[in-house]
């Protein structure tokens, strides 16, 4: 596949960070305040915490009351119809903050508004919207939002092309303990079903010299676990000379001197390979997990998906992986009810769950996306008919995900406590394979690795003692 890679010049960046020095400069009013809400994946919480680190280099200190913000941007999601209504919910509430506060600026970003027909709604029924961006446009929203600023016009700013590269830009982190870090964005794989590689454009990775700067820079910042992000992370340096794969990356972070753990995501079965799975076992610092999602196991669906695997294919990685790593972590995504499938597809789809006992499995009723190619195949089945599936499958891998946390009971395993429960006095954390647990201690213990005995669990956490030394 050709495509061009275009990476954004120092120059460019640093035009838009004297943006933000001006703006922050001109403006005497001395409390500035804006809310930057996030729906969607990690890839959009890490695009929000740039956002945030524009906004700080311009002077805004953030809030959470809608009503007192002098900037809002609700960075979306597409991936499914459901995130899109809540979206327009959200932006239709911000009429009322607008006429409260008819300076705020209100800006639209994210997956969603890189599709026409969406932006094409928001010029029509939502007026109170000022700014829309893409993503790939978000590396110049400090010029977009001054802009708007000094002419008071609309702008709608979606991106054409192939998708860039930016490096640069400030992050104001949104935890003290654990970090994400994109390693490249955009797809290619086109999954029948699937809006990404339209809205995130081509897979590019970022440099493994800017990649590791960072991972050093928050490994001295203090950060104890590094997720490193990307929709395929498997096909990480393909588009570069340098030629490092995405297990090589690993290695080298791996071997950066300090106390943390590295996670990453999402692995398309595909091109997941045993040098991924080597650098796994190898990798002291590297997680137990691997998110492998599936989506359905008849192999017609998955055809019908683009998927360029078998059910058999898929289950014969899980046995290599488990070869290397006995007790690695799996967690999967599915998706119920793509345009046609049977009784029997769902069954195929069982069966490879009841093989492989995924620990945790992330489930989804198939959402129409316009402009896919799934979008036009025959769906016949009723949202009644498709929930039946979804629900069936829910029972089945609580059971498992239960059952498989009983195995827990009575061992004592390494934790990363990165934070508190709702619960009052429960500090909450993250096995090495990532598993949810929840211990009594003291807030101290926030950002550091301790064992915990564990004493019981459920379906989604496992609950247990700091052991004693
Ligand atoms: N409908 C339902 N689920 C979807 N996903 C992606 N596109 C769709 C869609 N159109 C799910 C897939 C993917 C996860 C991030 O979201 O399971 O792995
Ligand atoms: Fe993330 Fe995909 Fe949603 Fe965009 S559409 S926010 S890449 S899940």
């Amino acid at each position: 596949m050709s495509y061009k890679r275009t990476e954004i010049s120092q120059e460019d960046v640093k035009k838009q960070l004297d943006i933000c020095r001006e703006i922050k400069e001109g403006t005497h009013d001395s409390k500035r305040l804006a809310l930057v809400d996030t729906f969607g994946c990690q890839q959009n919480e890490e695009d929000s915490e740039k956002i945030r680190g524009y906004l700080d280099a311009m002077g805004y200190a953030m809030t959470d009351d809608e009503f007192e913000a002098d900037v809002i941007v609700i960075n979306t999601c597409a991936v499914r119809e459901h995130a899109e209504m809540r979206v327009f919910g959200n932006i239709g509430a911000l009429s009322h903050t607008k006429k409260k506060k008819p300076g705020q600026i209100i800006a639209v970003c994210g997956c969603m508004v890189q599709q026409e027909h969406i932006a094409e709604k928001i010029k029509k029924s939502f007026p109170q919207v000022d700014l829309v961006f893409g993503p790939d446009e978000l590396w110049r929203f400090p010029e977009l939002l001054k802009t708007v600023m000094s002419t008071r016009r609309r702008i709608f700013a979606r991106g054409k092309g192939d998708g860039c590269v930016v490096e640069g830009i400030p992050h104001m982190r949104s935890d003290k303990v654990k970090a994400w870090l994109s390693v490249m964005n955009g797809c290619n794989n086109f999954c029948s079903y699937c809006i990404v590689p339209y809205t995130r454009f081509r897979e590019r990775s970022r440099r493994p010299d800017d990649i590791l700067e960072e991972a050093r820079s928050l490994v001295a910042e203090g950060y104890k676990e590094i997720t490193l992000l990307g929709q395929n992370v498997n096909s990480y340096g393909r588009d570069l000379n340098c030629r490092v794969s995405f297990a090589q990356l690993i290695r080298m972070i791996n071997d950066i001197d300090g106390d943390f753990v590295i996670r990453f995501m999402t692995s398309h079965p595909k091109d997941a390979h045993e040098e991924l799975f080597a650098a796994m076992k190898d990798c002291e610092k590297c997680e137990k997990h691997l998110h492998l999602p599936l989506q359905a196991g008849s192999d017609r669906i998955l055809k019908a998906m683009n998927r360029c695997y078998t059910a058999e294919k898929y289950l014969s990685l899980v046995d290599k992986v488990r070869e290397y790593i006995p007790d690695i972590v799996l967690t999967t995504d599915i998706i119920v009810g793509f345009p046609g499938e049977t009784d029997e597809d769902f069954e195929e789809t069982m069966k490879v769950i009841e093989k492989v006992r995924y620990d945790a499995m992330f489930t989804f009723i198939y959402s129409k996306r316009e402009g896919t190619p799934a979008a036009k195949m025959p769906d016949p089945f009723t949202r009644e008919q498709k929930q039946v599936h979804f629900d069936r499958l829910l029972e089945v891998q609580n059971r498992i995900s239960e059952e498989k946390h009983r195995e827990y009971i009575g061992k004592t395993v390494r934790v990363l406590i990165d934070g508190r429960d709702r619960e009052e006095g429960v500090l909450t954390g993250r096995t090495i394979g990532g598993r949810l647990v929840r211990t009594t201690g003291d807030e101290s213990l926030i950002g550091s690795f301790t064992d915990v005995l564990i004493k019981d669990c459920n379906t989604w956490a496992l609950r247990g003692d700091i052991a004693r030394k």
